[in-house]
């Protein structure tokens, strides 16, 4: 009695079948039917292969076969195939039963599902799978990306030290042709202020000649030598007009500390043929003792640029009662600010903003590059690390440079 209760209770919770010695199925319970999708009739009497899975090797059953015939319990989880061609997994323990003879009568297969493990296993390895491929490509795109950014860095780099090198070409060009241009200015003004002088030594040299006559006759050698010094400081005055210029166009010079205001009489001194010229009063008003760092000779050009420029505004225009005012103030307590101001009409306000990029110029081809304030602008931020600003103001324009000025204690060595 015991023993079919426990027959039943194996049978309730299990899948069961039986299989006589050649494997032909002598018994299924409801669950092997239910689980497999064949009717009971469709498998009583049918070889057990037939809920064989053809991608299982077939060593697989003659192992078991082996060690069932030896009268062993075979325990393995086994994948099997439906009648409908599911797949499900069992966990299978296929016991030989034995006579009193202890020979094999028969053998029964016990079976649970473990499909749904199975399949979570085999998705949780397929998805391991899937992250460690991800995983990989991920490292070698990483590298791959890495490369590339490296290469564009480095091409990139490469690039803008080939643009800056241009560009400081560029510069230099037109640094040059800036300078040449205002070279030919300078040489009317040579001319114009030499002009005077050469007449004064011609007054003197006839003057001497006079003399010379009169000392046969009277003893004039104070009047000689009074002469001849006069004629001394006009030569003077004339190889200190030629020696600002020269400085001037001087390119290789170490920076050096100086006074605004000494530039800016410089400046005026090299203009003065140009002003006188064109009837151009200039008024200068000035902080004493602002001391700056940079060239002496770019920042006259940069004063001798804006000079001229209102020069040409005034002929445009044929003004009359041409005034230049030039401020110098301290600012800002560490900082020199230079306003330049003309009444010569002032700038269209949609050029305005154009007038101190290179080679914009309102002026015919034979009077303008079209340099001058883009140059002007060079020399204040580059070497003198200041800002030139242009507005409209009254009856003309506003220029305002503002510059640090030199402090002592600084140490700026480059
Ligand atoms: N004081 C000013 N009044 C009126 N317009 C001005 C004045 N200064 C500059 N401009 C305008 O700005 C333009 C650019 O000036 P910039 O000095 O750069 O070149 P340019 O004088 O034309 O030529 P360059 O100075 O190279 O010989 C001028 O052509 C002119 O139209
Ligand atoms: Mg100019």
């Amino acid at each position: 009695m015991k023993l079919e209760q426990y027959q039943e209770a194996i049978e309730k919770s299990n899948i069961v079948s039986k299989t006589d010695l050649n494997g032909i199925i002598t018994f299924v319970n409801d669950e092997f039917c239910k689980i497999s999708g064949f009717k009971r009739e469709e498998l009583i009497g049918q070889n057990h292969n037939i809920v064989r899975h053809p991608d299982v090797p077939k060593e697989v059953f003659e192992n078991l076969w082996r060690t069932i015939k030896s009268k062993k319990t075979y325990v393995s989880t086994v994948k099997n195939r439906a009648k409908d061609g599911t797949t499900f997994y069992v966990n299978t323990t296929v016991i030989p039963m034995l006579n009193e003879e202890g020979e094999i009568e028969e053998y029964i297969a016990i079976r649970y599902d473990v499909t749904k493990t199975i399949e979570l296993t085999e998705k949780l390895r397929a998805k391991e799978e899937e992250l460690e491929n991800l995983n990989a490509t991920l490292e070698e795109r990483v590298k791959k990306q890495t490369f590339e950014l490296w290469a564009l860095n480095q091409t990139l780099e490469n690039r803008i030290k080939e643009e800056v090198e241009k560009n400081r070409d560029k510069d230099r060009v037109m640094f040059q042709q800036s300078r040449l241009a205002s070279m030919g200015e300078m040489m009317g003004n040579i001319a114009h202020q030499w002009r005077q002088p050469l007449s004064e030594l011609g007054i003197i040299l006839y003057k001497i000649k006079k003399i010379f006559k009169k000392s046969i006759e009277e003893n004039s050698e104070e009047e000689f030598l009074e002469s001849y010094e006069n004629a001394k400081q006009v030569i003077k005055k004339m190889s200190d007009t030629i020696e600002d210029f020269r400085n001037f166009f001087n390119p290789h010079r170490p920076k050096e500390i100086f006074l605004i205001e000494d530039v800016l009489h410089e400046a005026m001194v090299m203009m003065l043929g140009t002003l006188k010229k064109y009837e151009i009063k200039v008024d200068i008003q000035t902080d004493e003792n602002i001391k700056i760092k940079g060239y002496a000779s770019e920042f006259s050009q940069v004063l001798i640029n804006l000079l001229n420029n209102s020069k040409d505004a005034f002929n445009k225009k044929s003004l009359e009662n041409r005034i230049i005012e030039i401020k110098i103030k301290k600012f800002d307590k560490s900082y020199a600010m230079i306003t330049f101001k003309d009444n010569a009409g002032g700038i269209d306000e949609e050029i305005l903003d154009k007038i101190f990029e290179p080679y914009f110029t309102t002026k015919h081809a034979s009077l303008g590059t079209g340099l001058g304030l883009y140059m002007s602008r060079m020399i204040i931020q580059n070497s003198m690390k200041g800002t030139i600003e242009a507005k409209n103001c009254e009856n003309g324009v506003c220029f305002y440079i503002k510059i640090p000025m030199y402090a002592k204690e600084e140490i700026t060595d480059e």
